[in-house]
């Protein structure tokens, strides 16, 4: 019988301390996140330099709390899986150096991961993957297509010209005087206003795969400045609706188009903004009838986590793939260093 494989992850890409241990790449034994929302609130946003601070304090007590839930000790660890980027610089660097530090302690191979990457493979915390697969990946700092046509390799097929979706979201949600982060507040709004304010909808140009959110929120920002200019009241929950009817509406035909154009098995959904109910429903629907199957990982694991790292870093430690002592953090870094 082949030896398990235990990966231990390590995530500190922005407002979430996270450490887990997975086995055979698809099996969570140990899931811990440490949430700093709390300390960011009030400032309206994540603040880098509070974020790299609580990241210190937390992340010896994340990591000792995830290695007393798997029951292990290092020496059963094959792999430590840590995000390189993209994310904030500072923030990347304690999961990094304690990566490197344990790596180095316990003579341990490192394996780097691009935080996208691991927000793809949270999917397989929940099914197999079946390639060719599309994933939209729609969180607080990104919003990309991404396309696989297998394990390990991956090709950005359009992502954002300006504001990921979540920013947006939070962007408007700041301007209806809502808490941080403001994504699940205009959900909320959503679901019992009327999509009755005529906002736009980026499509580009024809045949791109690109989106751009920031003239949709100008146009939110805009419409609520214009109406307290005119002593006029406008219903919050129907511009909540009708800024979600914009964002899914564009999200939902691009992923449906590319998914006809690239012709996939899957379509798999990552990244905060996925705990959107008003986006999943409009899946489900769009892929309810089709051949195409559609995954959505459950809140816990689409938020950031570090299950989803450790189950991308044991694909690529299969695939050989290594960071030596010398590793950054590198807050740009390219998906497609994965693609060797
Ligand atoms: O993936 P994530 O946890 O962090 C990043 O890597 O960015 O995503 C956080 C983002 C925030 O912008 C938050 O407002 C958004 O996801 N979000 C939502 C919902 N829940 C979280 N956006 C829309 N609807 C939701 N229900
Ligand atoms: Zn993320």
């Amino acid at each position: 019988m082949e030896k398990d494989q235990y990966i231990l992850g390590i995530e500190t890409s922005c407002d979430e301390t996270a450490v887990a241990i997975i086995k055979n790449g698809r099996e969570i034994v140990a899931n811990v996140v440490a949430s700093q929302i709390e300390s960011h609130k009030r400032f309206g946003g994540v603040v880098p330099e509070i974020a790299s601070r609580h990241h210190v304090e937390q992340l010896t007590i994340v990591l000792e709390e995830a290695m007393s839930q798997a029951k292990l000790e290092f020496k059963d660890i094959d792999g430590i899986a840590v995000t390189e980027g993209p994310g904030l610089v500072g923030a990347l660097l304690i999961g990094v150096n304690a990566a490197k530090a344990l790596s180095f302690a316990h003579q341990i191979p490192l394996v780097p991961v691009h935080h996208i990457a691991g927000h793809i493979y949270a999917n397989r915390l929940v099914t197999e993957m079946k390639f060719p697969l599309l994933s939209l990946v729609v969180s607080g700092g990104h919003t990309e297509l991404v396309y696989m046509k297998e394990h390990g390799h991956f090709e950005v097929i359009g992502e954002t010209r300006d504001d990921a979706a979540g920013e947006a979201y939070d962007k408007v949600a700041r301007t209806l005087n809502m808490p941080y982060p403001g994504g699940p507040h205009i959900d909320r709004l959503a679901q019992v206003g009327e999509p009755s304010i005529n906002l736009p909808r980026a499509w580009l140009e024809e045949g791109s795969y690109d989106f751009s959110f920031s003239g949709l929120k100008s146009a939110v920002i805009n419409t609520v400045h214009n109406a307290e200019q005119r002593g006029e009241t406008i219903k919050p929950e129907d511009l909540a609706a009708s800024f979600q009817e914009s964002v899914i509406d564009v999200l939902v035909t691009k992923t449906l188009k590319a998914t006809e154009e690239y012709k996939v098995n899957q379509v798999l959904l990552a990244g905060g903004v996925a705990a959107n109910k008003g986006l999943r429903n409009r899946l489900e629907e769009a892929f309810g009838e089709s051949n195409v199957e559609l995954v959505i990982p459950p809140l816990s694991l689409c938020t950031d986590n570090a299950a989803m790292i450790a189950a991308a870093g044991s694909i690529f430690f299969e695939k050989g793939q290594r960071a030596g002592l010398n590793l950054n953090a590198n807050p740009g870094l390219d998906i497609t260093i994965h693609n060797q």
